[in-house]
């Protein structure tokens, strides 16, 4: 059996205890470190509360003290690194702290290991700006929804100066740690899971600044709405399966009042026909439309699937 990949964390805050909880569980040798003390024992301790939540879901395929077995927290930022295949930079958000946590990290860790940061809006080019060639190749930032044990997707952002290699290898690691990788193919800030969220949430800001709508409705329309959609088909899928015709008939329909709202906002980005052909393109490509009945069936069903839990969750909300 190949040896269980070894992956530091550095810095033993909510993320990086999730991403311990995250690694372990896949049967992966674990290295936490932190600057302080305190954080690493309030991580020691986070790491057993997940753990026992994961467990009593049924979800930890080990018993508990077998995968927190394979956590050592520590200080010592080279003994963490060496021998790993992945570094997870889990540190503040700050650009000066992860350039050097970088700079340490680098001249400890082996040569052919991938240095990952968890950063939510940095760029990883940023990160690496100070870094020689050899070491930048090897950088990347790994982003995880909160938390990464229970939200499997990751976005995977190159630097112009990653390696192909480098983002590789990266990809499998996270694949084999049970998460679902997703390559960013240009560094853009706060990539796409936030960027996604913040169009969402600036509109939000702006309904509720105009007296349109009060907070919790809006919560209320993404609980009971968007969400629920959202959790089993995205939103070209779902813009693809609301109009027969698919997603090319819904642009007609539906693209100049989306043009419309944005514009209120002093948003100027038309859907064109250029636009429109290649999403189109994409979306044929994974759902002919041959098959567009069935796949508006196939979504009914999961949503029926999941209504039970929802409406659990709906009635405990409060
Ligand atoms: N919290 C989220 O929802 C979320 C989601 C995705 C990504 N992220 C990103 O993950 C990173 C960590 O976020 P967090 O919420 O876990 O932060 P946090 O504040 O909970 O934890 C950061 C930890 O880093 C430690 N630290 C500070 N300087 C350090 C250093 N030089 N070396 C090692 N450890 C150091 C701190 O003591 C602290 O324990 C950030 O870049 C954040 O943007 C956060």
């Amino acid at each position: 059996m190949p040896a269980a990949p070894h992956v530091a964390v550095i810095g033993s805050g909510s993320i990086g205890v999730a991403f311990a909880v995250v690694f372990a569980r896949a049967g992966f040798e674990v290295a936490v470190t932190d600057v302080d003390a305190d954080a690493l024992a309030r991580g020691r301790s986070d790491l057993d509360v997940r753990l026992e939540l994961l467990e009593n879901a049924g979800m930890l395929g080990a018993p508990r003290g077998e995968v927190a077995a394979r956590v050592r927290f520590g200080t010592d930022v080279a003994r963490a690194v060496g021998g790993a295949e992945l570094v997870q930079e889990c540190a503040p958000e700050q650009k000066d702290v992860k350039r050097a946590v970088f700079r340490e990290v680098a001249a400890a860790a082996p040569a052919h290991a991938v240095l990952a940061s968890s950063a939510s809006a940095i760029l990883p080019s940023e990160i690496a700006i100070e870094l020689p060639d050899d070491v930048a190749a090897r950088v990347i930032v790994g982003h995880p929804g909160n938390p990464p044990y229970l939200l499997p997707v990751i976005e995977v952002v190159p630097t112009p100066r990653t390696s192909p290699d480098a983002l590789g290898l990266a990809r499998s690691l996270y694949a084999a740690a049970g998460l679902r990788p997703v390559t960013i193919r240009r560094e853009v800030e706060g990539f796409v899971f936030n960027r996604l969220q913040g169009a969402l949430l600036r509109e939000a800001y702006c309904l509720v600044r105009d007296g349109v709508v009060d907070v919790d409705d809006i919560d209320e329309i993404v609980r009971s709405g968007l969400g629920r959609r959202w959790s089993v088909i995205g939103p070209f899928e779902t813009s693809d399966l609301n109009t027969r015709g698919g997603i090319a008939s819904h642009a007609v329909k539906m693209g100049p009042a989306y043009g419309r709202m944005g514009a209120e906002r002093g948003q100027h980005d038309p859907w064109t026909p250029e636009l429109v052909e290649e999403v189109e393109a994409q979306r044929r490509a994974l759902l002919p439309l041959e098959a567009w009945e069935a796949r508006g069936r196939w979504r009914d069903d999961q949503l029926l699937a999941h209504t039970a839990l929802w409406e659990g969750a709906a009635a405990t909300a409060r």
